[in-house]
C-alpha cells in the first residue's frame, strides 16, 4: 500500500487548481439512470470513487466513457440491463445508494445493497426509505439488501423529512422528476451539491423549484432527455487547500474557488487571522503574521460549518494560539484523526462528540495511519506544518476524494512525496 510522506519546509505560496465536486459528481452520474439518452458531465473529478460509480453504472447496463483525461464523462442508460445493486460494488462506497430513486422512477423496480462507506458512524437509510415510501414505493430489507418496487409507479406527494439528509434528498428529488403529479420535499437538504444536480435534470427536462431552500418542488414529468452539464467546483477540495497556507504560512490562490461555497467556513478562518479575499480566478488565502488564534467550531447542514471540513480544521487547530472546542454533530465516530494527530504532538481530549484542542508551539512528525477520506488529508495538513518528516499510510482513503494531491501541494512549494508499496 503506497504511503505518502511529508516534510514540514514553511510557507507555501502559488496557486492550487480546484477540481470539480466529487459529492456533486457521485449524484450526476445516477441520474443519467433516469434517462434513454445520453448525459455528458464535464469537469469530473480523476477519483477512485468515480470509478466505483463507473463500475456500478456498467454493472447496471449503463455505458460510461471516461474521456479527455477523465475530466469527461459521457454515459447513457438506454440498454439496462439489471436493476440490482451488488454488494461488492456498494460496499466500497456509500454514494452508492444514490442508484435507488433512479432505477425505482426508471423500472419501478431496485434492490440495492445497504452501503459501506467510510466508517465515521451508523448511517443508516431510512430517511430514503421513508422518502420513496411517501411516493408510493414498497420497500423491505432482506438478506443486507433493500428490495423496492412500485407496482402502479411513483406518486408525487408533500413529505417532510426528519433530518436534512443530503443523500436522502437527492434520492428523493431524482425518484419525483418522473412521478406522476408534484412532491414537495420539506426540510430538504440545501447542499450546493443538490442545487447542482437540481440544474443538471432541469437541463434534462425537470420540473424543480426551491433548491438550495429546504423546501424543494418537483412536478413530475413522462420522461427526460440528454444533456450536457459541468459539476460544481469541490467546495471540500477548496476549503481543505484553503487550510494549506493557513498552517503553513504563505499565500496561496485557489484557483476555481467562490466565497458563496465556503462562507461559513471562510468566516471562522478569518476570525482565526487567515484573510480570504475573491479574486478574478477565485479565492486567495494568506496568513502573514505569526500564529492563528484559536476559534469554536460545530458542524452543521449547509449553509453551517461543513463536516467534511471538521479534521481538517482541528489540524490547523493543533497549532492555534489558545485553546477550540469542535463539536461534530453530523456523524457520531468522526475523531478518528484526533488519536493520530496526538502522535504528532497535539493536545487534544476528546468527550462524545467533542473536542477540545489546545494548540502547542509546534507539531512534531510522525509515522500516522489514515482512517477516513477527510482524516487523511488533516494528517497532510498537520505534517505540512510539522517538523521533521510525517509518513501518512493507507492513501487509498485519499485517492477516493483527492486527485494529484501530491502535484497540487508541490505547485506551491511543499515537500511531499507518494511512496510506493508501502
Ligand atoms: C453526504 C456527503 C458526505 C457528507 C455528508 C454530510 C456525498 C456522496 N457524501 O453524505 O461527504 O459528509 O453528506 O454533509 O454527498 N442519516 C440517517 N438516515 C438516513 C440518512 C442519513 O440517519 O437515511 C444520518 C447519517 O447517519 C448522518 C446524517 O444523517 O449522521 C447525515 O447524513 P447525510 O446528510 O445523508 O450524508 P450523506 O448523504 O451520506
Amino acid at each position: 500500500m503506497d504511503s505518502i510522506l511529508v516534510t514540514g519546509n514553511g510557507p507555501l505560496n502559488g496557486q492550487i487548481p480546484i477540481a470539480g465536486a466529487k459529492n456533486a459528481c457521485l449524484t450526476l452520474m445516477p441520474a443519467t439512470l433516469l434517462s434513454e439518452e445520453p448525459l455528458t458531465l464535464t469537469n469530473a473529478p480523476r477519483l477512485s470513487d468515480i470509478k466505483t460509480m463507473t463500475a456500478l453504472l456498467q454493472s447496471l447496463g449503463a455505458e460510461v466513457s471516461s474521456l479527455q483525461d477523465g475530466q469527461v464523462l459521457a454515459m447513457s442508460s438506454h440498454d439496462l440491463t439489471s436493476h440490482t445493486a451488488d454488494y461488492e460494488i456498494v460496499r466500497k462506497m456509500r454514494a452508492s445508494n444514490l442508484v435507488l430513486g433512479p432505477l425505482l422512477a426508471r423500472f419501478g423496480e431496485a434492490v440495492v445493497s445497504l452501503p459501506g462507506g467510510c466508517a465515521i458512524g451508523a448511517r443508516p437509510m431510512d430517511l430514503h426509505v421513508e422518502g420513496l415510501e411517501a411516493l408510493g414505493a414498497e420497500i423491505e430489507l432482506e438478506d443486507g439488501y433493500l428490495h423496492a418496487k412500485v407496482p402502479g409507479g411513483l406518486k408525487g406527494a408533500v413529505h417532510e423529512m426528519r433530518f436534512a439528509s443530503v443523500g436522502a434528498t437527492e434520492n428523493i428529488v431524482m425518484a419525483a422528476t418522473l412521478a406522476k403529479g408534484t412532491t414537495v420535499l420539506k426540510n430538504a437538504a440545501r447542499e450546493p451539491e443538490i442545487v447542482d444536480l437540481v440544474e443538471c435534470l432541469r437541463k434534462m427536462g425537470a420540473q424543480i423549484s426551491g433548491e438550495g431552500t429546504s423546501t424543494i418542488e418537483i412536478q413530475g414529468v413522462d420522461r427526460l432527455h440528454g444533456a450536457t452539464h459541468q459539476v460544481v467546483t469541490d467546495r471540500i477540495e477548496l476549503g481543505t487547500y484553503m487550510l494549506a497556507p493557513a498552517i503553513c504560512g504563505g499565500e496561496v490562490e485557489l484557483l476555481g474557488g467562490r466565497m458563496s461555497l465556503v462562507s461559513s467556513f471562510a468566516e471562522k478562518l478569518d476570525a482565526a487571522g487567515v484573510s480570504v479575499t475573491e479574486t478574478d480566478k477565485g479565492l486567495k488565502v494568506a496568513r502573514k503574521n505569526g500564529r492563528v488564534r484559536s476559534v469554536d467550531v460545530v458542524t452543521e447542514p449547509f449553509p453551517g460549518f461543513p463536516t467534511d471540513l471538521q479534521a481538517q480544521m482541528m489540524a490547523l487547530m493543533c497549532t492555534a494560539e489558545g485553546t477550540s472546542v469542535l463539536e461534530e454533530r453530523i456523524f457520531e465516530n468522526r475523531f478518528m484523526h484526533a488519536p493520530e494527530l496526538v502522535r504528532m504532538g497535539a493536545n487534544i481530549e476528546v468527550h462524545g462528540g467533542t473536542a477540545t484542542v489546545t494548540g502547542v508551539d509546534q507539531l512534531k512528525g510522525a509515522p500516522v495511519m489514515a482512517t477516513d477520506l477527510r482524516a487523511s488529508v488533516s494528517l497532510i495538513l498537520a505534517g505540512l506544518a510539522a517538523e521533521g518528516e510525517t509518513t501518512v499510510s493507507r492513501v487509498y482513503h485519499l485517492d477516493r476524494g483527492y486527485e494529484h494531491v501530491v502535484r497540487k501541494l508541490e505547485g506551491v512549494g511543499a515537500k511531499i512525496e507518494r511512496i510506493k508499496g508501502q
